[in-house]
């Protein structure tokens, strides 16, 4: 059992937790990620390591409710459990000191950059940051990436905070002015898509950490398989960074929507029994108080 220690609520659909997973923590580095499961019934979730404190024994997880098994875990509070913490799984970031490193960090994905800037900055490497959201409300980890980068440029989409920008708008500008030495990007494959089309001209060295379907997390089931360069490999054992000049876009982003229907099932039916759950258990609260 993994004890939930701190839960924080960064939106009203992002969570920031930090679980007691001592043997995760004492070998995690930037750019793995973990597999939890809430219960013996639950869907494996998979889920980057935000930051980890290998003294106190504990990782940090943050994650948005967008399906059934987030929207779950999104109900656990401090003093829970979770079943089951498997990792660190996939490969750490190949730290070196490469020069300018432009960090880009979109939506939930600033918090998975934010590891790899810390790191890469520790390396010599002088980090300047984009970070972005939809709106305002959305953007998290602001002082954060404030405390790793040399130069950080924020971002939102409708302008509720920042530059009324994509992040891609200040990465091109700062790709014509400066000298950049790589481009690290997380977020929505379709940020890191287009983050890939914008460095490409520039023939900027481009890491992406990809985050496909996956279930056993182990290379076993291949369901996480994406194209690389035409070749066929798994995120979770080969990845989850890669370059990416030769990550099949759209091969990504069509897998990813195999399952839409399916998903928005579970979802529909977890709120439906979740709302009956509540109705019973105020009912039952309501005839305690009747009986006195
Ligand atoms: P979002 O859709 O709100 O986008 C976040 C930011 O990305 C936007 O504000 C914008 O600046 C940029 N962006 C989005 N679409 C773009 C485009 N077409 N061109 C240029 N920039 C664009 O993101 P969100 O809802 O916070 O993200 C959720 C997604 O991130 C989920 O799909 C989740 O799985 C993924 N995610 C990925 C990783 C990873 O390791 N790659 C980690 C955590 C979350
Ligand atoms: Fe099964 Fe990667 S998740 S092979």
């Amino acid at each position: 059992m993994y004890t939930i220690l701190k839960k924080k609520k960064l939106s009203d659909v992002t969570n920031e937790m930090v679980l007691e997973a001592p043997h995760v923590a004492r070998k995690a580095r930037s750019g793995q990620f973990v597999i939890v499961r809430i219960d013996e019934r639950s869907e494996r979730i998979p889920l980057t390591i935000a930051d980890y404190d290998r003294a106190a024994g504990t990782i940090t997880i943050l994650f948005q409710e967008v399906g059934k098994s987030t929207m779950q875990l999104g109900t656990l509070e401090e003093g829970d459990h979770i079943l089951t913490c498997a990792g660190p799984l996939g490969n750490p970031t190949r730290v070196d000191k490469y020069g300018t490193v432009v960090c880009v960090g979109g939506g939930v994905g600033v918090a998975p950059i934010f590891p790899i800037a810390r790191d890469l900055k520790e390396a010599g490497n002088t980090i300047i940051s984009i970070i972005g959201a939809r709106t305002r409300q959305l953007l998290i980890w602001e002082d954060r990436m404030r405390t790793v980068s040399d130069e950080l440029i924020v971002c939102t989409d409708d302008g509720s905070y920042g530059r009324k920008a994509l992040v891609t708008e200040p990465l091109k500008e700062v790709l014509e002015q400066r000298h950049v030495d790589r481009v690290w990007a997380v977020g929505p494959a379709v940020m890191m898509k287009f983050v890939a089309l914008t460095t490409k001209p520039h023939n900027i060295p481009t890491v992406v950490s990809l985050n496909p379907i996956m279930v056993d997390g182990t290379g076993m089931c291949g369901c996480c398989r994406v194209l690389i360069s035409g070749q066929v490999r798994f995120v979770c054992v080969e990845g989850p960074q890669f370059d990416a000049h030769e990550v099949d876009w759209e091969n990504l982003l069509m897998r990813m929507q195999y399952y839409k229907d399916e998903e928005r099932l579970a979802v529909e039916y977890w709120k439906e029994h979740r709302c009956r759950l509540e109705q019973a258990e105020q009912e039952a609260e309501e005839e305690k108080h009747r009986h006195g």
